[in-house]
């Protein structure tokens, strides 16, 4: 884990264009709006921190030979540690390798912004369908990425880890499972709230980011700590924020430390 520490921290500057759909009632409109530059799947397709996506694709493929993975949660030990961009660059990468149908919903019913992210402007969410009984096919946002959807998180809930670990919840993600072959939930810090770790175990699999020059290696132990006493399935933690020299790679992805020595394998 001391590579961890000794990695920093990366920047990106890109822009560019997604579209948006509305689906209130009748057909999806589409419209186009500015998608964040962070989005380098987007807006930097031929960059390499775009192809560690695809790796990362490919590598989430492989983890699901055996037993496909039909949800996978993303989510940190802490606070603006990464998250939300590796959620909605992953899910891109995903749509536009596999040709199959993905879901990104915004589980942080606290903070959310994947909809900002993608330029999406969304009437309804997560929230409303989980408050206000609000119907699920109302609240799925197509964008310009072929196959990728968005269930973007909606009016905030006074009560989002309750509202997570409901039977409610637990429905509409069976519904989601039926529409889709992948869904990715994007959530809040898992040590600070209890809303990651009470999704935690509704997923296939778990996927801790972890921030080079930021997140400390305790902070990755123990949130490994909460995800397994949640009967979490953690696949292992994506490295981001990492900056080599020539052509850097700003992401990678490791299975899980060994409990043993703490160290990435
Ligand atoms: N790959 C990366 N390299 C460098 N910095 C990054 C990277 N990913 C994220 N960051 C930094 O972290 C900030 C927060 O990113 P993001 O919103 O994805 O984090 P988050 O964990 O979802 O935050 P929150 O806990 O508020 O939901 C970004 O504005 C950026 O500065
Ligand atoms: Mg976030």
């Amino acid at each position: 884990m001391s590579y961890i520490s000794q990695l920093m921290q990366r920047k990106y500057r890109e822009k560019q264009v997604v579209q948006k759909a509305s689906t209130r009632e009748g057909p999806r409109k589409r419209v186009s709006v500015n998608v964040e530059p962070h989005i380098v799947t987007l807006t930097q397709p031929s960059s390499p921190a775009a192809e560690e996506y695809r790796i990362l694709r490919t590598t989430l493929s492989r983890l699901g030979a055996k037993k496909p993975l039909k949800t996978v949660m993303i989510t940190s030990a802490g606070a603006q540690e990464g998250k939300t961009l590796t959620s909605v660059n992953l899910a891109v990468a995903m749509a536009q390798g596999t040709g199959q149908r993905i879901l990104l919903a915004d589980c942080d019913l606290r903070r959310g912004r994947v909809h900002e992210l993608l330029g999406v402007e969304p009437d309804e969410g997560l929230g409303d369908v989980l408050l206000n009984g609000t119907d699920l096919s109302a609240a799925l946002y197509d964008t310009s990425v072929e196959n990728l959807t968005v269930l973007p998180c909606g009016r905030y809930p006074a009560n989002p880890a309750e509202l997570l670990g409901s039977q409610k919840m637990n429905g509409l993600i069976a519904q989601l499972k039926l529409q889709f072959s992948l869904c990715i939930f994007d959530t809040p810090p898992a040590l600070a709230l209890t809303d990651a770790a009470v999704l935690a175990s509704q997923a296939d699999g778990v996927i801790l980011v972890v921030q080079a020059g930021k997140t400390t290696c305790e902070a990755v132990e123990e949130a490994g700590r909460v995800l397994t006493q949640a009967h979490a399935n953690v696949l292992g933690f994506i490295l981001v924020g990492v900056e080599e020299p020539g052509p850097g790679y700003a992401y990678r992805y490791h299975r899980q430390a060994s409990k043993a020595d703490g160290r990435a394998s």
